[in-house]
């Protein structure tokens, strides 16, 4: 077990990736703090305990420093440290076109999945670097990356804000023995991607997305997970500042047709 004796925050771990990635840092030998804005964070805080494992759930809205505060304060007087924040609580925002999108829907998703990393790793640097090492990982996306995305633009301006402030952290923190990467997840098959808790009640049809990625088929929570656990863990120790793509090749799509088109005109 490559994280025994560990303790991680898991922030957004109610459902979807988050719910993975605690109940794999877990497996790992992690004790976990799991965080969500919805009762959801007690039920994978049992299901981590069925596991043999040792977890918090705390309700927790990243967006409200105070209720960021009094979280990390429980983390410390439960488990004495922290080795391993994972901003991951996200949301996707209104699926609208510029002239549709109102100030409010932009500044909502903007609070949850930028300012609440910024805060949320505010009140646990300190922890950290006292004790001179941790582990930081945000969870950003192709769409802040590599590919925009239609129809989610301030999705797309939050995740690729996400990805400034961890080459920029990396950069301020790296002397305290801290490391700080994100990664872009692609197409991940959760609630968020399905839809089903979009307001808009969007829905996804999987097919075509399978078709397009070279391994053909949707990401799974586990994918996302398995990479957490291994930044997590100490044989990531010299890798810091770095943005992963983990999308089974979708954005290289592009590239990818080059060749066949090439091929075609001969
Ligand atoms: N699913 C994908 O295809 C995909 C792709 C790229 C990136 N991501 C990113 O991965 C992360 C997880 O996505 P998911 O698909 O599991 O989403 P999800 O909607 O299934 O789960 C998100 C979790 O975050 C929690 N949350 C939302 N707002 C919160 C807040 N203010 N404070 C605390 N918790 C809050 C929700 O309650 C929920 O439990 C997100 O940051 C998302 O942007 C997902």
């Amino acid at each position: 077990m490559r994280l025994n004796g560990k303790v991680a925050i898991v922030t957004g771990a109610g459902q979807g990736i988050g719910r993975e990635i605690a109940l794999c840092l877990a497996r790992e030998g992690a004790r976990i703090a799991v965080i969500d804005v919805t009762d959801k964070a007690f039920t994978v805080a049992d299901e981590i305990k069925l596991l043999n494992g040792d977890s918090v759930a705390i309700k927790c809205d990243v967006t409200n420093w105070q209720e960021i505060n009094n979280m990390v304060n429980d983390v410390v007087g439960k488990f004495g440290r922290i080795d391993v924040l994972v901003n991951n609580a996200g949301i996707r925002g209104p699926r609208s076109f510029i002239t549709e999108i109102k100030e409010e829907e932009w500044d909502e998703v903007i609070a949850v999945n930028l300012k609440g990393p910024f805060l949320v790793t505010k009140a646990v640097l300190p922890v950290m670097i006292k004790q001179k090492k941790g582990k930081i990982i945000n969870i950003s996306s192709i769409a802040g990356m590599i590919s925009g995305l239609f129809g989610a633009l301030p999705y797309s301006a939050s995740k690729a804000g996400l990805v400034g402030f961890t080459r920029s952290l990396a950069v301020e923190v790296g002397s305290y023995g801290i490391n700080v990467n994100a990664i872009c997840p692609g197409f991940i098959a959760t609630e968020m991607s399905l839809g089903k808790v979009d307001k808009g009640g969007h829905t996804v049809d999987f097919d075509i997305f399978r078709n397009e990625v070279p391994l053909k088929r949707e990401g799974k929570p586990e994918d996302i997970a398995n990479l957490v656990a291994f930044l997590a863990s100490d044989d990531a120790n010299y890798i810091t500042g770095q943005i992963i793509v983990c999308d089974g090749g979708w954005t290289l799509r592009l590239v990818g047709q080059h060749p066949v088109k090439f091929y075609n005109n001969r």
